[in-house]
């Protein structure tokens, strides 16, 4: 049951693509309005959009393997990279996805562990995310493991402004 994680490098560019949108596009987009979906994901799972992101110093990608096979990925955002805060203490998980086949089996617990681990090797005070209010099962997820509601931001999928609950996790609890 144990993962392995790699961080990702230029070569895992088109499957890192491939599975951003896969995972984005089976969670999301039956919850979505068709138009302004698939203009959103045009441009968030372009490939020169996830290039940029992937040569960002301050964004880190990971890919999470059982057995060799690609189970999910991770994306982890420091500094100015953040959507918020931005605060040299903090840590964003921008990412979390576990292939829809494979999500259930306690994937998700083992990467947030990983996770967390990271942050505090990094010498992070606070691990911080940002979870669409509808998603009750991820949100359901971080509570279960430690992490508390500390307000709210916009999210648009096209010109749909949603709202997202920001969430943290005290990395100093370790
Ligand atoms: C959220 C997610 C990363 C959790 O990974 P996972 O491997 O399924 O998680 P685990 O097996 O460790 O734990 C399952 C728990 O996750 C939650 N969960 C959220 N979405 C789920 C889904 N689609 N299927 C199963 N569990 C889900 C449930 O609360 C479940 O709790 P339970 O064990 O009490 O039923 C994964 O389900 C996923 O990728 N979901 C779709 C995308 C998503 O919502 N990502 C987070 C965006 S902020």
């Amino acid at each position: 049951m144990e993962l392995t994680y790699s961080l990702c490098c230029l070569t895992d560019l088109v499957q890192l693509r491939e599975i951003s949108e896969q995972t984005f596009t089976t969670a999301f987009e039956k919850d979505n309005d068709p138009t302004d979906f698939k203009k959103y994901v045009e441009q968030a799972f372009a490939l020169a959009t996830i290039k940029k992101e992937l040569l960002n110093p301050n964004s880190d990608f990971y890919f999470a393997c059982f057995n060799k096979e690609l189970v999910g990925y991770f994306k982890l955002n420091v500094k100015e990279a953040q959507s918020e805060l931005k605060h040299d203490d903090g840590i964003e998980l921008e990412r979390i996805y576990v292939l829809k086949k494979h999500q259930g089996l306690g994937y998700g617990e083992q990467m947030l562990l990983h996770i967390k681990n990271i942050g505090h090797n990094r010498n992070k005070k606070i691990l911080w995310l940002g979870v669409w209010q509808e998603n009750k099962g991820a949100i359901q997820f971080y509570e279960r493991h430690g992490f508390q509601k500390f307000g709210t931001h916009p999210y648009f999928i096209g010109s749909d402004e949603q709202t997202d609950w920001l969430m943290r996790f005290h990395l100093s609890i370790l």
